[in-house]
């Protein structure tokens, strides 16, 4: 085991009605002008914006509502709002904003999170994703979570687009967490069966990222991400059959912000592998492809490229996840690729670029795109020739 430091400072509000409890907190927190920030039409349908506007009505806490966060969100839509809240400030330094609430999923967490630390920031918010500039200060987020997936609700991580600089990438800083987020389970059984399969696929990916590192030590981290991964396998199927069933909702939610919450990186060497997510998110940024199936696509590929050097932590894989024993680590490992690919078919998520409907043809730019910043991953540093063998394994 790596030595490592473990502190998530979220505070975690979880289950039905817990709304209330959040914004009660923010009273006690003295919080007297929020930003509200939301995507679409979603969770006017599900009932969450209803009860906060509710609560802050009850609590005398005034609010401001900045809508319109898409999916693989924009930094134009961050600008707006640091925007807003510099100009409120500006102009009634009285009625300056003094935290935000996300309401939503990934999307509009990791637009808050840029948000609150943009807002008290001279510049321009995305020098932070660029690497010009550190978060020093940012604004309290109480977050209020309607589709559980990229564990951004307990974590300080934020992932924007910026396309003029044809770039998906992220910021973090422990100074963007939020300070406390309302994960209520029943705002969820709205949720259409294809976002429960991107989500699904993202949640075992965050784990994969972790027990297909590589690193040899961190065992007993490695046997909690296993149990992850065989309840998200019984799981999702089972919602898709009965999407409204609150308990599933619920394990499905808090097995989300387990995942990707650093939880499972403690005592590895370096946060987890990451390639897939990279790999994935040059597929988001060109086509807009959701998270999820950019990840259901490019994992196997990402793995048949390397378990024959690698066979080891795919072969712990197949036994621990799969109930498969026969054979070399080699053998094994490839039946675990297959394994993971036949479930992710399964659950309707797709495993090819073809399915994408992205043209063949467009290879080698998706490839040059995600090899911009230099070679990435940790089982294997994958250097641009690598990068392209893998887009062309996933056609
Ligand atoms: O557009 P609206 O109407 O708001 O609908 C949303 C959105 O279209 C809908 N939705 C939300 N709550 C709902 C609902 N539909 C029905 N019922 C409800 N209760 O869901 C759609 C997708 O929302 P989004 O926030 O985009 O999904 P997700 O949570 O999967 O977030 C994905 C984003 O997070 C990033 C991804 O790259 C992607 O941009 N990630 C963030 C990470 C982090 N902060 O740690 C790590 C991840 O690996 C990931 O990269
Ligand atoms: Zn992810």
């Amino acid at each position: 085991m790596e030595n490592f430091v473990w502190h998530n400072p979220t505070k975690v509000l979880f289950g039905k009605d817990t709304v209330p409890e959040l914004i009660k907190l923010m009273k006690a927190d003295n919080i007297k002008n929020v930003l509200v920030l939301y995507g679409g039409k979603a969770i006017f349908k599900n009932g969450a914006y209803a009860q906060v506007i509710k609560a802050l009505s009850e609590n005398k806490i005034n609010f401001t509502e900045i809508g319109g966060v898409k999916p693989n969100p924009r930094i134009d839509k961050v600008r707006e709002a640091v925007s807003r809240i510099k100009m409120q400030a500006e102009s009634s330094p009285n009625e300056k904003f003094d935290a935000i609430i996300p309401i939503g999923g990934g999307s509009v967490f990791d637009s808050s999170k840029a948000i609150a630390a943009g807002a008290l920031y001279h510049g321009d918010v995305w020098d932070f994703f660029d690497g010009k500039a550190k978060v020093e200060s940012a604004l309290p987020i109480y977050g209020v979570l309607t589709v559980s997936a990229t564990s951004s609700e307990v974590n300080g991580i934020a992932v924007v687009t910026n396309p003029d600089k044809e770039a998906k990438t992220s910021m973090s800083s422990d100074l963007v967490y939020p300070r406390a987020a309302a994960i209520d389970p029943s705002f969820q059984i709205t949720l259409p069966n294809k976002q429960t399969v991107n989500g699904g696929v993202d949640i075992i990916s965050h784990v994969l990222e972790r027990v297909l590192d590589g690193d040899e030590g961190a065992y007993i981290m490695d046997d909690q991400g296993y149990a992850l991964i065989r309840n998200m396998m019984r799981i999702i199927p089972d919602l898709l059959e009965e999407p409204r069933n609150y308990d599933l909702r619920a394990e499905y939610a808090w097995i989300a912000s387990i995942a990707h919450s650093g939880f499972l990186s403690c005592g590895r060497e370096g946060r987890g592998d990451f390639a897939s997510h990279k790999l994935g998110h040059s597929l988001s940024l060109l086509f807009d492809v959701p998270h999820g199936a950019s990840l259901s696509v490019m994992t196997p590929a990402w793995a048949r490229y390397l378990y024959e050097d690698n066979p080891v932590p795919f072969a712990r894989l197949a036994e621990n996840v799969f109930d498969i024993f026969d054979g070399s680590d080699e053998d094994k490992a490839i039946d675990a690729i297959e394994a993971l690919e036949d479930f992710f078919s399964s659950i309707g998520a797709p495993t090819t670029l073809r399915e994408l409907d992205i043209d063949e043809g467009e290879i080698e730019r998706i490839a040059e795109n995600a090899s911009k910043g230099g070679a990435f991953g940790k089982l294997s540093k994958l250097e641009p020739e690598d990068v392209l063998e893998i887009y062309k394994l996933a056609y």
